[in-house]
């Protein structure tokens, strides 16, 4: 592999520099807070306390290591070899909560004594208020309106674990308006509140750090299959799918990231400035940011984290799309083929599987690792109303 993909994928440069994606582009009053958060997680990355007490959690809490599940009839079905890399079954039924757990782990070694969060599934809401309770923590989660309405089970569940959740009313009341009002609220807070981001985004040191939280997936999966052909996930921030690639770039494995078709800023987006930090972003000829549309509200969102910019650019990665009707499709062959219901999210990878797989773009006899970013109790409302 290239020397400075290699490099720049353990520790990016400078400031949170992808190649010339990343960086940190946050008012003047953030920046001695994104220092000391850097400054912290450097810190803490290289503590082996605090790497014990993490395991600890991720083991006896969480439940990991995650099994990797042979999906018996889909690839009889497909002629290939399906391995499903299962993160719906972590505690809270998603990946969002390895991020979580560290950064919450990092907040209370900080001193800070409450947690923000922007949510748009709601997974990373849950999570954050998850851990906020089993530390003893404050949580404050950002949700956009829409949100709110089709994600009212994780709403609930926030609620019930502590959280306050503050409706977000501006745009187009998803995840963009949520994240960016968090970011405006933790202006004013800062001293004694700990922004935790909830994917592999935003300004340095959050792409990086969350990429190295959410490596568990990507590590445990080589362990579980050394050599697979393909190597696939859902690609929202890119929490999951960083996570999960990390885990293989240094072997000859096809990496797939799948966007949402309305959401899809590597495949349909150009260079600009979102949320802190330069990536492709969905924007008009003005630089104004352009709504992102999905079925899906963990992919609702018109940017990417900086590093799948730059593993695109380089072609050590590929991005692909699926629409809202194949994803809902393929929700239902995965549930009715291998009993496992996964989240909207999720099922963008295994739409791309299978039209892969038809088309010959997957050739027959392949060893495919997909990762199941979490369950799909959530979105049964969203399909109860399709149906
Ligand atoms: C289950 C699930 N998968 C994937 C995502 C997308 O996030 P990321 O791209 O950071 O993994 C979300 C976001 O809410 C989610 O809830």
């Amino acid at each position: 592999m290239d020397q400075l993909v290699r490099a720049e994928s353990r520790r990016p440069a400078g400031l949170g520099r992808f190649g010339e994606y990343g960086g940190r582009f946050v008012p003047e009053s953030l920046v001695p807070a994104c220092d000391e958060v850097e400054r912290a997680f450097t810190e803490a990355w290289a503590d082996p306390v605090f790497r014990a007490e993490l395991d600890h959690l991720l083991s006896v809490y969480v439940g990991r290591p995650t099994p990797l599940t042979p999906a018996m009839r889909l690839s009889a079905e497909l002629g290939i070899n399906l391995l499903l890399k299962r993160e719906d079954l972590t505690h809270t039924g998603s990946h969002k909560i390895n991020n979580v757990l560290g950064q919450a782990l990092l907040a209370r070694r900080m001193g800070k004594r409450r947690l923000i969060a922007e949510t748009g599934a709601g997974q990373h809401g849950v999570a954050t208020a998850t851990a906020g309770a089993l530390l003893g923590l404050d949580v404050t989660v950002f949700m956009g309106e829409r949100d709110i309405e089709r994600q009212q089970l994780n709403v609930f569940r926030m609620k019930m674990l502590g959280a306050e959740v503050i409706p977000v009313t501006a745009g187009s009341r998803t995840l963009k308006d949520a994240t960016s009002e968090a970011f405006r609220y933790w202006v004013t807070v800062v001293d004694d509140s700990y922004y935790c981001l909830g994917s592999a985004l935003g300004p340095h040191p959050y792409p990086w750090m969350v990429r190295e939280l959410q490596r568990v997936i990507g590590d445990e999966a080589r362990a579980q299959c050394a050599a697979p052909d393909f190597v696939v996930a859902c690609v929202g921030g890119g929490s999951n799918a960083a996570g999960t690639f990390a885990g293989f770039l240094d072997t000859g494995a096809r990496l797939v990231g799948v966007e949402a078709a309305g959401g899809a800023a590597i495949s349909a987006g150009s260079t600009g400035v979102l949320h802190g930090f330069r990536s492709k972003v969905l924007q008009d000829e003005h630089g104004q940011i352009v709504e992102a549309h999905s079925i899906s509200a963990g992919l609702d969102y018109p940017g990417v984290g900086p590093e799948h910019a730059y593993l695109a650019e380089t072609g050590r990665a590929t991005y692909v799309t699926a629409d809202d009707a194949e994803v809902v499709a393929a929700t239902h062959r995965l549930a009715r083929s291998e009993g496992i219901l996964c989240a909207l999210e999720s099922a963008h990878a295994v739409a791309w599987v299978l039209r892969a797989a038809a088309d010959g773009t997957i050739p027959q006899g392949s060893t495919v690792v997909l990762t199941v970013s979490g369950r799909g109790d959530k979105d049964m409302a969203t399909l109860m109303e399709l149906s």
